[in-house]
């Protein structure tokens, strides 16, 4: 240890998860760490209420509630939540800016990997690789035939981009490749260099669904996204549809999806999140047009990597008394400079 190391302030901050190795790296010579290691593997609620008590910040996950219950336990010296996710849906963010606390998220660093595991789904779906991979897995036999197991073209058809943010806008790029209309819907349209510059169409959200073979979801999880897909919206969509969900689990009214899916109104989904996780629907696990995957969105080497330094910076810069790059509440900031 340095002189400089030595004589420098340390602060108490809780981790409430094994992170990649550089984060932790990075905390721990700033920081008086106290990393949750479980068994069980999330913190329990009441143990992250008790740890929490006392610490200057905190890097937490989207598995824990971030609430005024939390606050109240940390104490008025907490400083910063550093959510390592770009999803905060988990943080009362409003809650904090009252607290006078930062909070923080990790985007950009995962957009093309979140993409990519999108775009994975959309064709896991369409040419109906799970079930591919589970009949060979089930040693029945096969023989190739011309109608076994057909699926749908993904070239040249009309994909839907639902959210038309940072990782909406990385799927819609991807998507010249496969020679594919592009159309989107947001609340917030972007401005129409964007829209040229990635090769989408804005639709309201109603002639999407009617149009578009294929429907990615991007949206953030908020109340006006809770089940803004049901019975109606699967009505509504062509029955050779496929819907990719890579982005919270309660956009989705995953009971309706199961109907939906069963009785052929759309033709298949893949889900890597879901309503009530870490559990999913009973009725999707039975269908083979429903292909979900456990959350594995950003689940690379190198993004997991990147997200944990981002959070780990964000969290060390807030307490060094420089602003996070990644800051959701610029006003927590303004408030700790006395504005
Ligand atoms: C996020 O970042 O919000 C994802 O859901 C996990 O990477």
């Amino acid at each position: 240890m340095t002189g400089d190391t030595q004589s420098r302030e340390r602060w108490p901050v809780l981790v409430t998860r094994r992170l990649p190795q550089p984060a932790l790296d990075a905390i721990d010579e700033r920081c008086d760490m106290e990393l949750w290691e479980g068994p069980p593997e999330a913190i329990p609620r009441d143990e992250l209420l008790k740890r929490i008590g006392g610490k200057a910040g905190a890097v937490t996950l989207l598995t824990e509630k971030v609430d005024a219950e939390f606050f109240d336990a940390a104490g008025p010296q907490l400083r910063i939540v550093a959510n390592y996710a770009v999803g905060f849906d988990n943080i009362d963010v409003e809650e904090s800016t009252r607290r006078g606390v930062m909070a923080t998220n990790t985007p950009d660093v995962l957009t093309d990997t979140t993409a990519d595991l999108a775009w994975a789904l959309l064709m896991a779906a369409a040419r109906r690789i799970g079930e591919g991979d589970r009949l060979l897995r089930g040693r029945k036999g096969w023989i190739w035939g011309p109608e076994m197991m057909l699926g749908q073209d993904v070239h040249h058809k009309v994909l839907g981009i639902v959210g038309f943010g940072r990782i909406g806008q990385a799927v819609a790029r991807r998507a010249s490749g496969f020679g594919m209309q592009v159309v989107y819907f947001d609340l917030f349209r972007p401005p129409p260099e964007v829209e040229r510059h990635v090769g989408a169409e804005y639709r309201v959200f109603d002639d999407l669904l009617r149009e578009a073979d294929f429907i990615s979801i991007h949206v953030a999880l908020t109340p006006e996204t809770r089940h803004l897909f049901g019975t109606g919206q699967f009505r509504a969509m062509k029955p050779t549809a496929v819907l990719v969900n890579s982005s919270r689990g309660p956009v989705i009214d995953e009971a309706a999806l199961a109907e939906a899916l069963r009785s052929g109104e759309i033709f298949a989904a893949g889900l890597d999140v879901f309503e009530k996780e870490p559990e999913v629907h009973p009725a999707l696990l039975e269908l083979e047009n429903a292909t979900v995957i456990p959350h594995l969105g950003s689940a690379t080497v190198d993004t997991r990597i990147a997200m944990g330094t981002l959070a780990a910076e964000n969290l060390i810069a807030a307490l060094e008394g420089r602003k996070p790059t990644t800051l959701l509440n610029p006003e927590a900031w303004e408030r700790t400079r006395g504005g």
